[in-house]
């Protein structure tokens, strides 16, 4: 799969692991950063990596931050963009599976290395059912669009 990756300071270390472990199963990961743990703000990565993946550029995104919210919400003002800040591997089968999200969102300061390889295992390896979730998705796209259901 084509990939980008990002994440702020606090996302930095995982990022960096959540990386190699994404190349090393052979997928093509694009990294816009950030690239040390010098503190940064984390809405600039999220706009890149979600740009990446509504343009289609990028099949699927990751963010890491410090908790992973502030890029779930950063994320989520990129039109086309579903981002999920993810914990637990479950949640990440149920986003891609009922939600159609296409970027998932890390906590750093929360979530170990085995987790969040599991995390993102998870959330690649996981198909959109559709079916009766299309028409919900859609509607997830109506309000974007200004409309609603
Ligand atoms: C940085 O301290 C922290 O606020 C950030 O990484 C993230 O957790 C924000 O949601």
């Amino acid at each position: 799969m084509r990939l980008h990756i990002g994440s702020d300071h606090a996302g930095f270390a995982l990022k960096e692991r959540v990386k190699e472990h994404l190349i090393a199963e052979g997928h093509a990961v694009t990294d816009v950063g950030t690239h040390s743990e010098e503190a940064v703000d984390y809405p600039a990565y999220a706009l890149q990596v979600g740009r990446a993946v509504a343009t289609g550029q990028a099949d699927l995104g990751v963010l890491v931050c410090g908790s992973g919210l502030g890029m779930e919400i950063a994320a989520n003002k990129v039109h086309g963009v579903r981002a999920v800040q993810v914990i637990d591997p479950e949640f990440a089968r149920m986003a891609r599976s009922h939600n159609n999200a296409n970027v998932i969102t890390l906590a750093g300061r929360y979530t170990d290395e085995p987790t969040a390889f599991e995390i993102v295992d998870t959330f690649l390896a996981t198909p959109f059912e559709g079916g009766r979730h299309e028409r919900r998705v859609e509607g997830i796209s109506d309000i974007e669009n200004g409309g609603g259901r």
